[in-house]
Formats: structure tokens, sequence, C-alpha cells
């Protein structure tokens, strides 16, 4: 080997050193200072990006970190019943089926909406979601949920993402009450509402119907903080909830 290439690989050596080092300082000394997240969300929320976000065509109004999130507990419970309250135009019952479809598990997705005249075709098209069109909080979705669980039995992964008035989601948490059981998953969207931290003159909502199912039932979920944490932000801060 000639002095040339000894002295270019020696440099070359020297420069990947200094970036390994650098980059380790930095990622110790160069740390959030606490607000980063708080503020993307605001900006994540206030820029309506999400009601511009599509899953394969189909709009999903989330944030795309917390359809990661879900991907991720997806792939970890394998529920064989997803229940949706709120479609809008199925994109996220869409997204739901094509990950459990990738999963490989036998499942059925319910997604409930009070309208569904704004379903996009490619979500109605797909075999395993099951629209329905009624508010989330009759009792009849309550018996149809009862029968999904014996044609799909096992474990349950529930999406509130409907009205997102305290009262109803409330009473959509007291319609599932009786219909989850320990290891379930319930996420509850939204509430981020009213100051949490965006929208502050929203009055009460997801987050405050979190709170009172929580002074009523203490002892029905866990908070799954890990998950919740995780991105940095969600939109359903206090809303990652595993049934006990
Ligand atoms: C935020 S959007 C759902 C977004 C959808 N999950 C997504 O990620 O793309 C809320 C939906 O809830 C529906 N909705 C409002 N009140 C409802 C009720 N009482 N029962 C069921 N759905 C309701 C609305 O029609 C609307 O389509």
């Amino acid at each position: 080997m000639d002095i040339k290439a000894v002295g270019r690989i020696a440099v070359n050596t020297a420069k990947s050193l200094r970036r390994v080092v650098n980059s380790a300082a930095s990622i110790f000394f160069y740390q959030p200072t606490g607000t980063e997240g708080e503020e993307y969300h605001k900006w994540y929320y206030n820029t309506f990006v999400w009601n511009k976000t599509t899953w394969l065509g189909v709009e999903c109004w989330k944030s795309v970190a917390d359809m990661w999130n879900y991907q991720e507990i997806l792939f970890d419970v394998k529920p064989s019943l997803i229940i949706e309250f709120g479609s809008n135009r199925g994109g996220s019952a869409l997204f739901f089926a094509h990950i459990m479809q990738r999963v490989g598990v036998p499942f059925k997705v319910l997604s409930v909406d009070i309208s569904h005249q704004r379903l996009d075709p490619a979500a109605t098209a797909d075999p395993d979601i099951l629209f329905i069109e009624s508010s989330s909080i009759e009792p009849a979705i309550a018996d149809r949920i009862e029968q999904l669980k014996k044609e799909y039995p096992g474990r349950i992964f529930a999406i509130l993402d409907s009205d997102h008035s305290k009262d109803h989601v409330l009473a959509e948490m007291k319609l599932l009450r009786p219909l989850l059981s320990a290891g379930d998953y319930l996420l509850v969207e939204d509430s981020c509402v009213n100051g949490h931290p965006v929208l502050p003159g929203w009055g009460p909502g997801p987050y405050e119907a979190i709170e009172t199912y929580k002074a009523e039932f203490p002892d029905d979920y866990t908070h799954d903080t890990e998950r919740e944490d995780k991105f940095g932000f969600t939109f359903a801060p206090n809303g990652f909830l595993i049934r006990n």
C-alpha cells in the first residue's frame, strides 16, 4: 500500500472517530428542555396536518406517531376484535385491518359511526371490516359486540374516536365496561382537547371523561404510560388503558 492510501485511511478513520465522539457527546449534552413535545403537539394540531393525513389514499385523522404506536400495540396484543367508535372516511379502520392482516390471526374490525355517508369505498371494500351506522352508545351496539366476541374470541382493542364530549365518551366507556376483560386495550382518543394541551376552550371532553370514570371505577384500568410517553406527544394523553 502506498503512503497516500495509508494517509487517506488515517484521515477517514479520524473523521469517523470524531463523528462517533461528537454524536455520543451531543446525545448526552444536547437534551430537550421539556417543552418540545408540547410545542410540537400544538403545531401538529393547529396546522390541521392530521386531517390531511391518509392511509393508502383514505383520510385517517390521527397523529402518525399514534398510528405507529397502535401498530406496535396490535402486534403485541394480537386482538381478535377491534372496536372503533367514529369511522369518518374509514381510513383508521382500514389501517387497523391492514395491520391485523399482516399479524395473521383471525380478526374483525367493527367500526361504528352515526353517519356513514362519508365512508370511502376503499374502506367499505375490505371484507375484514364491519361498518355499522349508529350512535356508538346504543344498547344494540353492545349486543353486536357480544355476538362478535363469540365469533372472534380473544383479546379486544377498542378505540374511542367519535363525539369528543365528556358525557358521550363516559357513556362509551360504561358501555364497554362489561364487554372488556383483563388484558384488553382501550384507547381514548382526542383527550388532548380542552387544554391538554390544545383547544383550551373546548369544554369537558375525553380527558375529563377518563378522570370521572376513574373516580367511579378506580380499579378498572392501568395506564400504559410507557407507550403513552414513547413518541413525545400523543393525541390521547391519559388515554392508553389496559383493562385489569
Ligand atoms: C374524529 S372523526 C373519526 C376519525 C376516524 N377514526 C379517523 O381516524 O380517521 C369522528 C367521527 O365520529 C362520528 N360521530 C359523532 N357522534 C357520534 C356518535 N354519537 N356515535 C358514533 N359516531 C359519532 C362523526 O360522524 C365522525 O365521523
